[in-house]
């Protein structure tokens, strides 16, 4: 793939075979073409050359609204319509109001929860306004996220976080009941808590779902299937994690996990995954 006639491939020899339901994390180093990957199965930008095959169907081979409805793509910064919860979940008014609520309950963006003090700042949005932002000085507090359908969304998404973003499209995905999720986890935008929030509804609500995660930090994607490894556009290593990290010739994914500074933990989640 390339972003125009006259410019560098950025995609080269990507050949992988993904299994039905299969949870895959996809790793690299910035620029390395992982978000060009998920443009490519949305087909934002046509191939050059090569394919992608979903159930032996040849995606460059069917309509654009075919494709585009029957994947969900979540970017690194998911841009939403004015409107209400409801109209971004769903827009065309397609699904029954207690499959809605049942997909804003299991993304995880409503969720109702004690927070230790250790998160100083917790966003929380109210049914009527936008988002309120509090300061913790209670040793705890309860969080409320009395977000509902009907509760409002700004131009482009801006009274929701990055993540909170992403949780919503996740929730259209839980409405259409894709089949295949391409995740392009928000970078340094996004709180632990949200992202720990993105991951859970992840494994609870999509394990009938093929998943591509993106990930920025391994520990997300460290207990999933299968890791594949991007640089300069090309697969530099594709295995479960656990053998990429103990027996990998090229130690590409090991070294990204020492330079984590998170190797220990890294590598005990990945081992008791893999038993
Ligand atoms: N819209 C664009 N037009 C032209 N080149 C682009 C465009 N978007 C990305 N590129 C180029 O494609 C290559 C891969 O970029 P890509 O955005 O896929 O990286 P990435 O792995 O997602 O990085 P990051 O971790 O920073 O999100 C880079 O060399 C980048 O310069
Ligand atoms: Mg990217």
């Amino acid at each position: 793939m390339k972003y125009s006639s006259d410019s560098p491939v950025v995609l080269h020899g990507i050949s992988a075979e993904i299994g039905a339901c299969e949870k895959v994390g996809i790793v690299g180093r910035t620029g390395a073409g992982k978000s060009t990957l998920t443009l490519a199965f949305f087909r934002i930008v046509e191939p050059s050359g090569g394919s992608i095959i979903i159930d032996g169907v040849d995606i460059n081979k069917i309509g654009l609204d075919d494709l585009r409805s029957s994947l969900t793509i979540i970017p690194q910064d998911p841009v939403l319509f004015a409107g209400t919860v409801r109209s971004n979940i769903d827009p065309f008014g397609a699904f029954p109001e207690d499959s809605l609520q049942s997909a804003l309950l299991r993304s995880h963006l409503v969720s109702s929860q004690k927070v230790p003090k250790a998160s100083s700042q917790v966003t929380s949005i109210s049914s009527v306004s936008t988002i309120v932002v509090e300061e913790d000085f209670s040793s705890e507090i309860v969080t409320d996220f009395a977000i509902t359908l009907d509760s409002p969304i700004s131009e482009g998404g801006s009274n929701l976080s990055a993540g909170q973003r992403q949780l919503l499209c996740l929730s259209r995905a839980l409405a259409k009941g894709s089949k295949v999720i391409v995740l392009d986890e928000a970078t340094a935008s996004v709180d632990n808590e949200t992202d720990a929030r993105i991951q859970t509804t992840i494994r609870s609500e999509f394990s009938e779902s093929t998943v591509l995660t993106i990930a920025h930090r391994l520990k997300t994607i460290v207990d999933y299937d299968r890791v594949i490894v991007l640089d300069q556009g090309n697969i530099v290593e594709n295995g479960r994690p656990i053998d990429l990290i103990e027996h990998s010739s090229t130690n590409v994914f090991r070294k990204m996990c020492e330079e984590s500074g998170e190797f220990e933990e890294l590598l005990a989640i990945a081992r008791a995954t893999a038993k």
